[in-house]
């Protein structure tokens, strides 16, 4: 098979905002406990942070880190995690059927982001809370007053602000499986009366509005137009979350999940730029495409998991070849909507769901999904180019022309190089790539991450089954293979 990709370096989509390279850490099975959290850990820093876990953490390059959740938020009080940890209430955890012990809060985590070389994007509790603990919080992290959150901050330790400066108004709160889930107008109306309150406690930060689950959830398109309505002059994005899964083994079929991803954010940005018309308004609400992954592989072994524990081995999905192609493609496409995509986390960063994987008390290794993201987060800063592809394409149960290959070409303005990620979704066929628009480039490095069988995956014992490398035919893309090319200048 031959494709061939044309680029213009004038013809720009946009500057990709770096904290499209976000992930999440929610309080939820080990991500936080015997994640990045083990004092008992032969690794273990000073405040217990496992530092086997956060070299890797900080070789993906993460801008922004989501915190606490997630589910989990719906059902949290903040003011837990804070002060004496031998005074912190041990909980029952609603959302995901646990015991929170409140040792680490948020205290601890903007020190462990500031560890990991990033930025904590932090959640409001509006499932069981409200507006009041909101702006509290947004004190606590922030202000340098002489009033009493602020204050309380700085008996627990920390004189300096956190200056926290991205937000969510809650998680999910069109789920029914959230605790305290909502109809759009209560949602609505509850997130813009927060909004107002955090931004008259602290003007300069951003909030982002729930927007839906997923494109399958019922509501979807009412509820963003009823959030926007309520909250267009308030809020300054809307949130999408989808996760993908191959559960009928339809490897075809489950590689061409992106075009679902693209279509989703389309819609959104339709419904966001109807309601700017409806209101006349000048500003442009942007996308926080907050929660993406795939998650799919563990669903029945977490049902045999009991209740009540701390830390149960909760969403560990081993990731196998064939989902790091999949997570190639949702990046490619998050790349190439970058002019509304602001935000966007890979849900999420340790243990669950997870590009990274620890053994409690033990080893640490990477996940094959582990790849893809650290080649964008490293390679694709600058600015992302409208790259036309001629390809073949191939229909599945429910999709026409899905194209073979997939692919975005990014200018790194630093260092003046040219870097184009490509995933080829042929099950049995090479690609053989032509380029135009690269005249004064030439080809540094071509790296492939692909396997033998695409269920290959890495675990604990054989950490290296799945790992990229300098191929020797470059301009050829494996079939089923992720692919980055990076040109400099000759
Ligand atoms: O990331 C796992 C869960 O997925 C989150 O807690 C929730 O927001 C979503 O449903």
């Amino acid at each position: 098979m031959k494709a061939k990709i044309t680029i213009d370096l004038n013809n720009t989509i946009d500057r990709i905002d770096p904290r499209i390279f976000g992930s999440f850490i929610e309080h939820l099975g080990r991500a936080v406990y015997g994640g990045i959290y083990e004092p008992a850990h032969n690794t273990a820093d000073d405040m217990g942070f496992r530092q086997d876990v956060l070299e890797l953490v900080k070789q993906l390059n993460i801008q922004i880190i989501r915190y606490p959740g997630g589910n989990f938020v719906s059902g949290y009080n903040w003011e837990d995690g804070i002060g004496e940890r031998s005074k912190r209430p041990r909980k029952l955890e609603l959302a995901w059927n646990s015991i929170e012990t409140n040792e680490i809060g948020i205290d601890e985590f903007q020190e462990w982001t500031k560890r990991a070389n990033s930025e904590v994007m932090m959640t409001v509790n509006l499932g069981t809370r409200g507006a009041d603990e909101a702006r509290n919080l947004v004190e606590y992290c922030n202000l340098n007053t002489d009033t009493y959150y602020a204050n309380l901050r700085k008996q627990n330790g920390f004189e300096k602000p956190f200056n926290i400066k991205l937000w969510c108004l809650g998680n999910e709160m069109d789920g029914d499986w959230q605790i305290g889930y909502k109809k759009p107008l209560e949602y609505a109306r509850l997130a813009c009366e927060t909004a107002k309150l955090m931004k008259l406690t602290d003007p300069s930060i951003e909030l982002v509005a729930c927007g839906s689950s997923g494109p399958l959830m019922p509501t979807f398109g009412e509820w963003e137009r009823t959030v926007l309505r309520e909250c267009y002059e308030h809020v300054d994005y809307i949130s999408l979350h989808s996760y993908y899964g191959n559960p009928d083994q339809n490897s075809s079929e489950y590689l061409a999940s992106s075009i679902d991803m693209d279509n989703f954010i389309k819609d959104t940005i339709h419904i966001c730029d109807e309601i700017k018309a409806e209101k006349g308004s000048e500003k442009n609400i942007m996308l926080s495409f907050d929660e993406w992954n795939i998650w799919f592989h563990s669903k029945e072994q977490d049902k045999k998991i009991d209740r009540w524990q701390i830390a149960p081995p909760l969403l560990e999905d081993i990731y196998n070849v064939e989902d790091a192609l999949v997570v190639g493609t949702l990046l490619i496409t998050l790349l190439k909507n970058c002019d509304r995509v602001k935000v966007a986390c890979l849900a999420q960063l340790v243990n669950v769901i997870a590009p990274i994987m620890t053994e409690t008390g033990g080893r640490t290794w990477v996940q094959t999904i582990f790849y893809p993201f650290l080649h964008c987060s490293v390679h694709g800063r600058g600015i992302a180019l409208q790259t036309k592809c001629n390809c073949d394409t191939y229909d599945t149960a429910t999709k026409f022309n899905v194209p073979y290959l997939e692919s975005i070409a990014v200018l790194n303005d630093n260092d003046d190089t040219i870097t184009l990620f490509a995933v080829n979704r042929s099950l049995d066929n090479d690609c053989q790539l032509e380029i135009s628009g690269f005249d004064g480039y030439s080809l540094q490095s071509h790296t492939v991450l692909t396997g033998k069988d695409l269920k290959q995956c890495n675990t604990a014992d054989n950490p290296n089954a799945v790992i990229p490398y300098d191929t020797d035919t470059p301009m050829i893309l494996s079939p089923h293979s992720w692919n980055m090319l990076i040109f400099s200048k000759s």
